[in-house]
């Protein structure tokens, strides 16, 4: 039976993200990073409307100057757009979803958006925690529940994924993955030269179903276990450009392939240790994987000429090692957080009183895995208890 769009509204959410190790790697086909989703999310929310005066509807969030910004399908091919701005993730994961159900024979909605996050500093500084995959992520969920859609996972992932590759086709869509997949993730991103033709086929053939049904060449998308060693995340207050210097870093190592080449592989044989010692829950196997791949980073950055550990990264983390814990910058580096492992024994308190003292800001995030009953419960109650239209709402997934 054909998809027909909701009468009613629907609530999304998606966590952010933080880089556990595999950094950089990860961004060349078939290579590992783990990853996990924290319980901070972006929260989507879609009211149905009428079209007025040509738009679809209009998408609210705090992060655009206007504050919201009109949508459309367009007259000619039904294909929904940005009225006035550059198409941006959130059009784009519209325009995925609303690819696939134009392909079942399904008649297109109007409806409103409504963005909020809680990723950013209440002064809308960036913590890097992946905003622009938790956004696309949510449109995702929520647009595909507007429109009746049960995805999976690993689907969601796959469109989140063409959504973002349209705008952004720099990154390794780790930060996707976590978003999508939750919990502890080990992941391996997919080629994305053959994505991107496969993405541009599937455009021109209306058949972006067969593409999700479709196994992506390189791609690994799996959730792990939760280990023993505690997460903590230190914020060094200062925001770095990952796609500045995911590119510095690139250009910087071109002339270096032997150096190159003996850093993805030494990263790719860290993280089957980390994956194997997360998977035996070897809290020593654990630390000395993150501690190698901590070193693998440090030299990645020196022999590119780019700054990957700060020297608040590098305090972050010395105060760490003195309190028995492990730790790394996350992500690209150059700023943003550091993330520290830490066996049972340690003292979590004085470690962050430490950072503190330092000017290191611990901040308050856990993992966050979806499919803890306990989690589930809540975000039902919360997208309830928040609601602000009259109708009922409809939580997905
Ligand atoms: O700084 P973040 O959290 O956006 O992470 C970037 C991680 C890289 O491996 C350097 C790039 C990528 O897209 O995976
Ligand atoms: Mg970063």
């Amino acid at each position: 039976m054909p998809l027909t769009p909701h009468a009613d509204g629907v609530v999304a959410r998606a966590p952010g993200k933080l880089y556990i190790a595999g950094e950089y790697a990860v961004v060349e086909p078939g290579h590992r990073a783990v990853l996990v989703a924290v319980n901070r999310f972006i929260t989507l929310r879609i009211t149905p409307c009428s079209p007025a005066g040509g738009y679809a509807g209009t998408i609210r969030s705090r992060l655009y100057d206007t504050g919201s910004r009109p949508w459309r399908h367009r007259p000619q091919d039904g294909v929904a757009e940005d009225v006035g701005c550059d198409d941006d993730y959130v059009i784009s994961a519209i325009r995925v979803v609303e690819a696939l159900v134009a392909e079942g024979g399904g008649r297109l909605g109007s409806f409103n958006l409504g963005i909020s996050s809680e990723l950013d500093e209440a002064d809308g500084r960036k913590l890097g925690l992946g905003s622009s995959a938790a956004v696309t992520v949510a449109t995702v969920r929520a647009v595909a529940g507007f429109y009746g859609l049960s995805l999976d996972d690993s689907r969601v992932y796959k469109l989140a994924m063409l959504a973002s590759d349209a705008v952004q086709p720099i990154g390794s869509g780790g930060d996707i993955a976590a978003s999508a997949v939750t919990g502890w993730v080990d992941y391996a991103s997919p080629d994305r030269v053959w994505l991107r033709r496969a993405r541009q086929r599937a455009q021109a053939r209306d058949s972006t179903g067969d593409l999700l049904e479709a196994d992506w060449p390189g791609l690994c998308l799996r959730r792990l276990p939760v280990p023993s060693v505690r997460l903590q995340v230190g914020w060094t207050g200062a925001p770095a450009s990952t796609p500045a210097l995911v590119a510095g870093v690139q250009a910087g190592s071109r002339g270096a392939d032997d150096v190159y080449s003996s850093f993805l592989r030494a990263s790719q044989d860290t993280l089957a240790s980390l994956t194997t010692a997360i998977e035996d829950d070897d809290a020593g196997q654990v630390m000395s994987a993150i501690t190698r791949n901590r070193v693998l980073l440090v030299q990645l950055g020196r022999i590119s000429g780019r700054v990957i550990e700060t020297p608040e990264l590098t305090r972050l983390v010395e105060i760490a090692l003195d309190h028995g814990a492990t730790a790394k910058s996350s992500g690209a580096g150059g700023g943003d957080c550091g993330i520290a492992l830490c066996p049972p024994a340690t003292d979590l308190f004085a470690l962050r009183a430490a950072w503190e003292t330092a000017g290191i800001r611990p901040l308050d995030l856990s993992v966050y895995s979806q499919d803890s009953s306990a989690a589930c419960a809540a975000d039902v109650a919360e997208a309830r208890a928040d609601s602000l239209t009259a109708s009922p709402v409809k939580v997905t997934p």
